[in-house]
Protein backbone atom coordinates (compact mmCIF):
# COMPACT_ATOMS: atom_id res chain seq x y z
CA UNK A 1 0.00 0.00 0.00
CA UNK A 2 1.09 3.46 -0.91
CA UNK A 3 1.68 5.88 1.61
CA UNK A 4 -0.70 8.40 0.41
CA UNK A 5 -3.47 5.19 0.43
CA UNK A 6 -2.49 4.41 4.25
CA UNK A 7 -3.21 8.27 4.58
CA UNK A 8 -6.37 8.28 3.16
CA UNK A 9 -7.34 4.97 5.00
CA UNK A 10 -5.96 6.69 8.47
CA UNK A 11 -8.22 9.60 7.74
CA UNK A 12 -11.74 8.05 6.75
CA UNK A 13 -11.19 5.41 9.95
CA UNK A 14 -10.94 8.89 12.28
CA UNK A 15 -14.05 10.51 10.01
CA UNK A 16 -16.08 6.70 11.08
CA UNK A 17 -14.61 6.75 14.88
CA UNK A 18 -15.91 10.86 14.98
CA UNK A 19 -19.41 9.21 13.80
CA UNK A 20 -19.79 6.68 15.69
CA UNK A 21 -18.92 8.68 18.79
CA UNK A 22 -21.32 11.29 17.63
CA UNK A 23 -24.68 11.06 19.74
CA UNK A 24 -27.72 9.93 17.34
CA UNK A 25 -29.50 13.03 17.96
CA UNK A 26 -27.18 15.89 19.06
CA UNK A 27 -30.33 18.27 19.58
CA UNK A 28 -33.01 16.60 22.07
CA UNK A 29 -36.31 16.51 20.81
CA UNK A 30 -37.88 16.37 24.38
CA UNK A 31 -36.38 18.40 27.55
CA UNK A 32 -38.62 17.66 30.57
CA UNK A 33 -38.12 19.06 34.07
CA UNK A 34 -38.35 16.79 36.72
CA UNK A 35 -38.62 18.37 40.18
CA UNK A 36 -38.96 16.66 44.00
CA UNK A 37 -38.37 18.25 47.52
CA UNK A 38 -35.88 16.74 49.01
CA UNK A 39 -31.64 17.13 49.09
CA UNK A 40 -29.80 14.85 46.81
CA UNK A 41 -29.06 12.82 49.21
CA UNK A 42 -31.98 11.31 49.51
CA UNK A 43 -33.45 7.96 48.05
CA UNK A 44 -35.92 10.21 45.97
CA UNK A 45 -32.94 12.38 43.70
CA UNK A 46 -31.21 8.50 43.41
CA UNK A 47 -34.21 6.91 41.77
CA UNK A 48 -34.55 10.19 39.63
CA UNK A 49 -31.32 10.25 38.33
CA UNK A 50 -31.41 6.27 37.43
CA UNK A 51 -34.77 6.73 35.83
CA UNK A 52 -32.78 9.90 33.99
CA UNK A 53 -30.28 7.44 32.89
CA UNK A 54 -32.06 4.53 31.84
CA UNK A 55 -34.88 7.03 29.35
CA UNK A 56 -31.61 9.53 27.73
CA UNK A 57 -29.81 5.61 27.12
CA UNK A 58 -32.73 4.15 25.32
CA UNK A 59 -34.18 7.10 23.52
CA UNK A 60 -30.30 8.17 22.11
CA UNK A 61 -30.35 11.43 23.80
CA UNK A 62 -33.77 12.08 22.19
CA UNK A 63 -35.24 12.89 25.80
CA UNK A 64 -33.55 14.74 28.12
CA UNK A 65 -34.70 15.12 31.69
CA UNK A 66 -33.75 17.76 34.06
CA UNK A 67 -33.87 17.10 37.47
CA UNK A 68 -34.37 19.77 40.11
CA UNK A 69 -34.03 18.69 43.84
CA UNK A 70 -34.66 20.68 46.80
CA UNK A 71 -37.95 22.89 46.16
CA UNK A 72 -36.25 24.49 43.26
CA UNK A 73 -39.53 24.30 41.12
CA UNK A 74 -41.83 24.94 44.15
CA UNK A 75 -42.49 25.40 48.35
CA UNK A 76 -43.09 21.98 48.65
CA UNK A 77 -44.99 18.55 47.14
CA UNK A 78 -48.54 19.94 46.51
CA UNK A 79 -46.56 22.92 45.27
CA UNK A 80 -44.49 20.44 42.41
CA UNK A 81 -47.89 18.57 41.49
CA UNK A 82 -49.94 21.51 40.89
CA UNK A 83 -47.04 22.63 38.52
CA UNK A 84 -47.37 19.11 36.13
CA UNK A 85 -51.58 20.13 36.29
CA UNK A 86 -50.47 23.58 35.10
CA UNK A 87 -48.09 21.88 32.46
CA UNK A 88 -45.36 24.23 33.91
CA UNK A 89 -43.52 21.20 35.53
CA UNK A 90 -43.30 17.82 33.42
CA UNK A 91 -42.23 15.31 35.92
CA UNK A 92 -42.61 14.17 40.01
CA UNK A 93 -40.85 12.33 42.47
CA UNK A 94 -42.65 12.76 45.42
CA UNK A 95 -44.86 11.33 48.14
CA UNK A 96 -48.63 10.74 47.90
CA UNK A 97 -49.51 12.67 51.03
CA UNK A 98 -50.34 15.72 49.30
CA UNK A 99 -52.80 14.22 46.23
CA UNK A 100 -55.97 13.12 48.76
CA UNK A 101 -56.49 16.98 48.29
CA UNK A 102 -57.05 16.74 44.82
CA UNK A 103 -57.99 12.61 44.47
CA UNK A 104 -59.89 12.25 47.69
CA UNK A 105 -59.20 8.22 47.01
CA UNK A 106 -56.01 8.55 47.75
CA UNK A 107 -56.04 8.85 50.63
CA UNK A 108 -56.70 5.25 51.06
CA UNK A 109 -52.94 5.26 52.08
CA UNK A 110 -52.75 7.54 54.86
CA UNK A 111 -55.11 5.73 57.29
CA UNK A 112 -52.78 4.80 60.28
CA UNK A 113 -51.19 1.82 60.89
CA UNK A 114 -52.38 0.25 58.01
CA UNK A 115 -49.39 -1.56 56.66
CA UNK A 116 -47.96 -3.74 58.65
CA UNK A 117 -44.39 -4.36 57.08
CA UNK A 118 -42.66 -3.42 53.39
CA UNK A 119 -43.85 -6.97 52.27
CA UNK A 120 -47.04 -5.85 53.11
CA UNK A 121 -46.69 -2.88 50.88
CA UNK A 122 -45.81 -4.07 48.11
CA UNK A 123 -48.22 -7.08 47.78
CA UNK A 124 -50.62 -4.48 47.32
CA UNK A 125 -48.86 -1.80 45.44
CA UNK A 126 -47.48 -3.94 43.02
CA UNK A 127 -50.41 -5.74 42.56
CA UNK A 128 -54.16 -4.94 41.42
CA UNK A 129 -55.17 -2.22 44.33
CA UNK A 130 -51.37 -0.41 43.46
CA UNK A 131 -52.07 -0.15 39.90
CA UNK A 132 -55.68 0.75 40.22
CA UNK A 133 -55.03 3.50 42.83
CA UNK A 134 -52.09 4.76 40.48
CA UNK A 135 -54.27 4.86 37.52
CA UNK A 136 -56.88 7.05 39.11
CA UNK A 137 -54.72 10.40 38.64
CA UNK A 138 -55.15 9.85 34.97
CA UNK A 139 -58.25 11.78 35.14
CA UNK A 140 -56.70 14.49 36.75
CA UNK A 141 -54.39 15.23 34.11
CA UNK A 142 -50.96 13.10 35.72
CA UNK A 143 -49.75 9.74 34.52
CA UNK A 144 -47.93 7.97 37.80
CA UNK A 145 -45.76 5.86 36.20
CA UNK A 146 -44.54 3.82 39.22
CA UNK A 147 -44.44 2.99 42.76
CA UNK A 148 -41.12 4.39 44.97
CA UNK A 149 -41.12 4.71 48.18
CA UNK A 150 -40.75 7.40 50.91
CA UNK A 151 -40.99 5.00 53.55
CA UNK A 152 -42.40 4.53 57.48
CA UNK A 153 -43.23 7.69 59.39
CA UNK A 154 -42.01 8.90 62.49
CA UNK A 155 -42.06 11.35 65.03
CA UNK A 156 -39.77 14.26 65.80
CA UNK A 157 -39.42 16.62 68.28
CA UNK A 158 -37.58 18.83 70.34
CA UNK A 159 -39.36 19.17 73.47
CA UNK A 160 -39.35 15.63 75.03
CA UNK A 161 -38.85 11.61 74.62
CA UNK A 162 -41.66 10.35 73.27
CA UNK A 163 -42.58 6.95 75.03
CA UNK A 164 -46.25 6.51 74.99
CA UNK A 165 -49.37 8.40 73.98
CA UNK A 166 -49.04 10.74 76.82
CA UNK A 167 -45.86 12.07 75.61
CA UNK A 168 -47.41 13.25 72.42
CA UNK A 169 -50.54 15.38 74.09
CA UNK A 170 -49.97 19.28 73.49
CA UNK A 171 -47.37 18.54 70.90
CA UNK A 172 -47.55 21.13 67.93
CA UNK A 173 -46.78 19.38 65.16
CA UNK A 174 -46.00 19.96 61.26
CA UNK A 175 -48.17 17.37 58.96
CA UNK A 176 -48.40 17.15 55.40
CA UNK A 177 -51.30 19.05 54.21
CA UNK A 178 -53.26 15.56 54.14
CA UNK A 179 -56.81 15.51 56.10
CA UNK A 180 -55.83 12.11 57.32
CA UNK A 181 -52.60 12.70 58.72
CA UNK A 182 -54.14 15.81 60.86
CA UNK A 183 -57.64 13.94 61.68
CA UNK A 184 -55.02 10.84 63.23
CA UNK A 185 -52.47 13.81 65.27
CA UNK A 186 -55.79 15.34 67.11
CA UNK A 187 -57.02 11.76 68.08
CA UNK A 188 -53.07 11.61 69.46
CA UNK A 189 -53.71 14.31 71.13
CA UNK A 190 -51.32 16.72 69.38
CA UNK A 191 -51.69 19.88 67.54
CA UNK A 192 -51.33 19.24 63.93
CA UNK A 193 -50.14 22.37 61.69
CA UNK A 194 -49.77 21.52 57.93
CA UNK A 195 -47.31 22.89 56.20
CA UNK A 196 -45.12 22.96 53.20
CA UNK A 197 -42.10 20.92 53.13
CA UNK A 198 -40.01 23.95 52.03
CA UNK A 199 -40.90 25.73 55.23
CA UNK A 200 -39.99 23.33 57.69
CA UNK A 201 -36.74 23.39 58.94
CA UNK A 202 -37.02 27.25 59.29
CA UNK A 203 -40.06 26.59 61.69
CA UNK A 204 -38.56 23.89 63.79
CA UNK A 205 -35.61 26.23 64.07
CA UNK A 206 -37.12 29.17 65.47
CA UNK A 207 -39.67 27.09 67.88
CA UNK A 208 -43.22 27.85 66.10
CA UNK A 209 -43.32 24.08 65.98
CA UNK A 210 -42.01 21.56 68.32
CA UNK A 211 -42.34 18.78 66.04
CA UNK A 212 -43.01 16.97 62.83
CA UNK A 213 -43.15 13.29 61.03
CA UNK A 214 -41.42 11.83 58.63
CA UNK A 215 -39.75 8.68 57.17
CA UNK A 216 -35.76 8.10 58.53
CA UNK A 217 -34.41 8.64 55.57
CA UNK A 218 -35.68 12.42 55.24
CA UNK A 219 -35.06 13.17 58.83
CA UNK A 220 -31.15 12.21 58.12
CA UNK A 221 -30.55 13.96 54.77
CA UNK A 222 -32.93 16.88 55.68
CA UNK A 223 -30.50 17.25 58.72
CA UNK A 224 -33.29 17.41 61.35
CA UNK A 225 -31.16 16.26 63.89
CA UNK A 226 -29.95 19.75 63.85
CA UNK A 227 -33.46 20.90 65.32
CA UNK A 228 -35.12 18.14 66.81
CA UNK A 229 -33.74 16.34 70.18
CA UNK A 230 -35.88 13.63 69.83
CA UNK A 231 -36.84 10.81 67.71
CA UNK A 232 -39.77 8.14 68.48
CA UNK A 233 -39.96 5.18 66.47
CA UNK A 234 -43.42 5.36 65.65
CA UNK A 235 -44.07 3.96 62.03
CA UNK A 236 -47.75 5.41 62.21
CA UNK A 237 -48.07 5.69 58.48
CA UNK A 238 -46.40 4.39 55.57
CA UNK A 239 -45.84 6.83 52.83
CA UNK A 240 -45.30 6.32 49.28
CA UNK A 241 -43.58 7.79 47.01
CA UNK A 242 -44.59 7.72 43.21
CA UNK A 243 -43.14 8.90 39.22
CA UNK A 244 -45.35 11.06 37.65
CA UNK A 245 -45.42 12.79 34.61
CA UNK A 246 -47.85 15.32 33.54
CA UNK A 247 -50.51 13.47 31.46
CA UNK A 248 -50.53 15.83 27.96
CA UNK A 249 -46.59 15.15 27.99
CA UNK A 250 -46.71 11.97 28.10
CA UNK A 251 -49.54 12.06 25.35
CA UNK A 252 -47.18 13.99 23.29
CA UNK A 253 -44.32 11.32 23.06
CA UNK A 254 -44.31 8.56 20.56
CA UNK A 255 -45.50 5.20 21.52
CA UNK A 256 -42.40 3.93 21.73
CA UNK A 257 -41.00 6.31 24.87
CA UNK A 258 -44.15 5.65 26.25
CA UNK A 259 -43.11 2.00 26.52
CA UNK A 260 -39.39 2.90 27.26
CA UNK A 261 -41.02 5.45 29.98
CA UNK A 262 -42.84 2.78 31.93
CA UNK A 263 -40.09 0.49 31.90
CA UNK A 264 -37.59 2.90 32.97
CA UNK A 265 -39.67 4.10 36.25
CA UNK A 266 -40.28 0.65 37.22
CA UNK A 267 -36.86 -0.74 37.11
CA UNK A 268 -35.63 3.18 38.72
CA UNK A 269 -38.69 2.19 41.30
CA UNK A 270 -36.77 -1.12 42.37
CA UNK A 271 -33.62 0.45 42.97
CA UNK A 272 -35.13 3.67 44.25
CA UNK A 273 -36.85 1.71 47.02
CA UNK A 274 -33.51 -0.84 47.32
CA UNK A 275 -31.62 2.64 48.51
CA UNK A 276 -34.74 4.17 50.87
CA UNK A 277 -34.76 0.83 52.65
CA UNK A 278 -31.20 0.47 53.33
CA UNK A 279 -31.18 4.20 54.35
CA UNK A 280 -33.99 3.80 56.65
CA UNK A 281 -31.91 0.98 58.45
CA UNK A 282 -28.73 2.86 58.46
CA UNK A 283 -29.59 6.05 59.48
CA UNK A 284 -31.10 5.35 62.86
CA UNK A 285 -27.79 4.65 64.39
CA UNK A 286 -26.25 8.14 62.24
CA UNK A 287 -29.11 9.75 64.08
CA UNK A 288 -27.92 8.88 67.29
CA UNK A 289 -24.19 9.90 66.31
CA UNK A 290 -25.92 12.71 65.20
CA UNK A 291 -27.25 14.07 68.81
CA UNK A 292 -30.49 12.40 68.67
CA UNK A 293 -32.44 10.35 71.03
CA UNK A 294 -34.07 7.14 70.18
CA UNK A 295 -37.35 5.87 71.65
CA UNK A 296 -40.06 2.73 70.76
CA UNK A 297 -43.40 3.46 72.31
CA UNK A 298 -45.45 0.78 72.21
CA UNK A 299 -47.65 1.35 69.22
CA UNK A 300 -50.72 -0.22 70.42
CA UNK A 301 -52.44 2.54 72.55
CA UNK A 302 -51.61 5.01 69.39
CA UNK A 303 -53.34 2.42 67.36
CA UNK A 304 -56.10 2.19 69.34
CA UNK A 305 -56.42 6.00 69.95
CA UNK A 306 -56.50 6.79 66.51
CA UNK A 307 -58.56 3.91 65.00
CA UNK A 308 -61.37 6.55 64.53
CA UNK A 309 -60.34 7.58 61.67
CA UNK A 310 -61.24 4.43 59.58
CA UNK A 311 -65.33 5.46 60.40
CA UNK A 312 -64.07 9.27 59.64
CA UNK A 313 -62.78 8.74 56.73
CA UNK A 314 -63.75 5.77 54.96
CA UNK A 315 -66.60 7.65 53.42
CA UNK A 316 -64.25 9.82 51.54
CA UNK A 317 -63.16 6.65 50.24
CA UNK A 318 -66.11 6.52 47.55
CA UNK A 319 -65.50 3.22 45.39
CA UNK A 320 -62.45 2.38 46.83
CA UNK A 321 -63.92 1.93 50.45
CA UNK A 322 -63.99 -1.94 49.52
CA UNK A 323 -60.10 -2.08 48.76
CA UNK A 324 -59.27 -0.96 52.25
CA UNK A 325 -60.72 -4.37 53.37
CA UNK A 326 -58.68 -5.86 50.92
CA UNK A 327 -55.63 -4.16 52.00
CA UNK A 328 -56.12 -4.81 55.60
CA UNK A 329 -57.04 -9.05 55.05
CA UNK A 330 -53.76 -9.04 52.08
CA UNK A 331 -51.14 -8.32 55.36
CA UNK A 332 -48.46 -11.56 55.35
O1 LIG B 1 -43.33 15.51 54.78
C1 LIG B 1 -43.30 15.70 53.55
O2 LIG B 1 -43.78 16.71 53.03
C2 LIG B 1 -42.72 14.61 52.66
O3 LIG B 1 -42.62 13.41 53.35
C3 LIG B 1 -41.35 14.99 52.06
C4 LIG B 1 -40.33 15.33 53.13
C5 LIG B 1 -41.48 16.20 51.14
C6 LIG B 1 -40.80 13.80 51.25
O4 LIG B 1 -41.74 13.25 50.42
Amino acid sequence: MTRCRRSILFVLLLLCTALFAMPVSAEPKFVLKLGHAVPEENAYHYGAVRFKELVEERTQGNVKIDIFPNNQLGTGERDILEGLQLGTIDMYVGSTGPVGGFEKRFLIFDFPFLFQNKTHVYSVLDGEIGRHILGLLESKGIRGLAWMENGFRNLTNSKRPVNGLGDIAGLKIRTQENKVHMAMWRLLGADPTPMAWSEVFTALQQGTIDGQENPIPVIYTSKLFEVQKYLALTQHVFSPAMIAVAQPVFMSLPKEYQTIFMAAAQEAALYQREVCDKMEHEYIETLKKNGMEVTTPDIEPLREASKKVYEDFRGELGDVAELLDNIISAKP
